[in-house]
């Protein structure tokens, strides 16, 4: 007999802007035997780029504009919510989401939520990676995928991969070494995590070894 298959994690990626990690996802969970389906594409502006694209590719798409809730972070957290539950989301995928969450949503999605960095974590946590990879000589530079936990760019490392930094990279040429890094890198993770193979604990469990 046939070994039933397992349904599809329903995901929601939420940005802020071009969508270009977003794009590489929809287009990996196109494979039929890919383990997750892009049902979202939630934005907190509602001029991304990327909500036009996800529109080309037929993805429903939400605006939850963060502006009107002024500094009311929960309230904006509720709307987000909303829209989450409306398409039963099992997983969360944040490309270039530009907003902070409280501690209270992210451990309500621990262990369900990814985000990714352009940057070889720990190293360069925050903004502007690529000129701090620059200054510091780093040799290499990369990016992140990994879950995310209440304190930024840090929760145990789903996927990490690495590209020589150059002479005379500068910092656009060498964002746009590790943007091709992070299109493979980013639906190759979030297989992983909709497959069940990679686990918070497990991902944190590896991680303190490696320290
Ligand atoms: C990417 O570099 C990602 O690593 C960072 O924000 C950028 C988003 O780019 N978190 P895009 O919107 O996916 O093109």
């Amino acid at each position: 007999m046939a070994e039933a298959r397992a349904a599809k994690k329903r995901v929601a990626i939420l940005i802020s802007g071009r969508g270009s990690n977003m794009t590489a996802l929809i287009e990996a969970a196109k494979a039929p035997d890919y383990p997750a389906a892009i049902v979202l594409v939630l934005s907190n502006r509602p001029d991304a780029a990327g909500l036009a694209r996800a529109q080309e590719a037929g993805i429903a798409t939400a605006i939850v504009d963060h502006r009107p809730f002024g500094e009311d972070r929960e309230a904006f957290e509720q709307a987000l919510d909303r829209e989450l539950q409306a398409q039963r989301i099992d997983l969360i995928c944040l490309a270039g989401f530009m907003r902070l969450l409280t501690g209270d949503f992210v451990r309500r999605w621990s262990g369900r939520m990814l985000n990714i960095h352009p940057a070889l974590l720990p190293q360069f946590k925050g903004l502007h990676t690529h000129r701090r990879a620059l200054e510091a000589g780093a040799k290499r530079h990369g990016a992140t995928v990994h879950f995310v936990v209440p304190e930024m760019d840090s929760g145990p490392i789903v996927a990490q991969d690495s590209v020589p930094v150059l002479e005379g990279d500068t910092e656009e040429s060498l964002a746009r070494r590790v943007l091709e890094v992070e299109h493979r890198l980013y639906p190759l993770a979030l297989r992983l995590v909709a497959q069940g193979k990679a686990t918070f604990a497990a991902c944190r469990d590896q991680d303190i070894a490696h320290e």
